[in-house]
């Protein structure tokens, strides 16, 4: 569920465009709304704006609501991510997809409703262009207090008219050790003094760390780290971060509470290693979000999601869940042509 920096920018190699769109250009950022403080904001024909209690986003023909809440924890993802890989739907209707380097975003276009009713539209926007657009409109809608990364009971609330902000907070970037989390000059491991205290719901996670004995000469070779330790401290949510990696085989350990604030649109398979406590996740069809399967994963519970679908998770309690991807660019395409399987294994 997370991709290399790298990966964002493109690789180098042709960008794929399903659909046959234009790139789309114009953006505007208004000024605060008199009543709300809110700003608004254009990008090509989609008109986003905020409200006490709602986001409306306008595409032609349509108007979209959403409370404000799921909103702004899906656009959160959605910026701290790159665009993800795959499809991030906010919701059944409003998303976008993500082919490194440009993005793809869509009213309805993942909804069998829409669709059969010719009722969805999509645009094309440079990535980084309208990731300056989201950038800004997660920080001005987020109000001091509230964190959208956050679990809901460790933060604010976001609702009421503009009142301050939060920077610190949605500025966030996920962890991406371009090796391994604790290697010299990689991600460091989480401490008390680096700022990630242990979460509330983790205290019984021990903290020790591994001891290595090298061979001599080997020393800056062989690191090891406590994965349980450092979830533990994790002081977000539903932020699937790349902690190791070994070519295009990518660990992305997370910890998870509430509900995942997206529908995800797989484009390639993903693993998913349940490590401690339970989440439920709700499968539907990637395309027209018909729903497929439930599938409730306990401790140590082992499942892939195939490329062709959408899942979202809902975790009880704060949990620990390995996502285990392949991570190369190469992997989206080869599924649209039919060179790659959907799923990961055939009984
Ligand atoms: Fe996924």
């Amino acid at each position: 569920m997370a991709m290399k920096e790298s990966a964002f920018a493109g690789n180098g190699q042709e960008i794929a465009n399903p659909r046959g769109l234009p790139i789309t250009s114009s953006f505007a950022v208004n000024p605060a709304d008199n009543i709300t403080g809110y700003k608004s904001f254009k990008a090509g024909s989609f008109a986003f704006r905020r409200d006490e209690y709602f986001v409306y986003v306008e595409a032609p023909g349509t108007v979209h609501t959403m409370a404000a809440d799921g909103f702004l924890r899906a656009l959160m993802r959605d910026v701290a991510w790159g665009f993800f890989y795959g499809t991030v739907n906010f919701d059944p209707v409003f998303g976008t997809t993500n082919y490194s380097g440009e993005v793809d975003m869509f009213m309805g276009a993942m909804n069998d409703a829409y669709t059969s009713a010719g009722r969805d539209f999509v645009e094309r926007f440079k990535a980084d262009e309208l990731m300056s657009i989201f950038k800004q409109m997660v920080s001005d809608w987020t109000n001091e207090g509230y964190d959208p990364f956050a679990a809901p009971m460790e933060t604010g609330v976001p609702w009421g008219v503009k009142n301050g902000d939060n920077d610190d907070a949605v500025s966030r970037e996920r962890v991406t050790a371009r090796r391994m989390v604790g290697l010299p000059g990689d991600t460091p491991v989480r401490t008390d003094q680096n700022g990630y205290p242990v979460n509330r719901m983790f205290d019984d996670v021990a903290q020790d760390r591994p001891e290595v004995h090298a061979e001599p000469g080997f020393e800056h070779e062989v690191s090891a780290f406590n994965l349980f330790a450092y979830l533990s401290r994790s002081d977000v949510t539903w932020n699937p971060s790349v902690c190791s990696v070994v070519k295009d085989s990518l660990f992305c350990p997370t910890s998870e509470e509430y509900i995942l604030p997206v529908e995800h649109g797989n484009d390639r398979c993903e693993w998913f290693i349940q490590l401690t406590d339970e989440i439920t996740w709700n499968v539907k069809d990637g395309l027209t979000g018909r729903p497929k399967a439930v599938v409730n994963a306990k401790a140590g519970d082992v499942c892939c999601m195939p490329s062709d679908i959408r899942h979202q998770g809902f975790s009880a309690k704060r949990s620990m869940l390995l996502v285990w991807e392949n991570g190369s660019p190469k992997v989206p395409e080869l599924i649209r042509e039919g060179k790659a399987p959907t799923v990961a294994v055939q009984f």
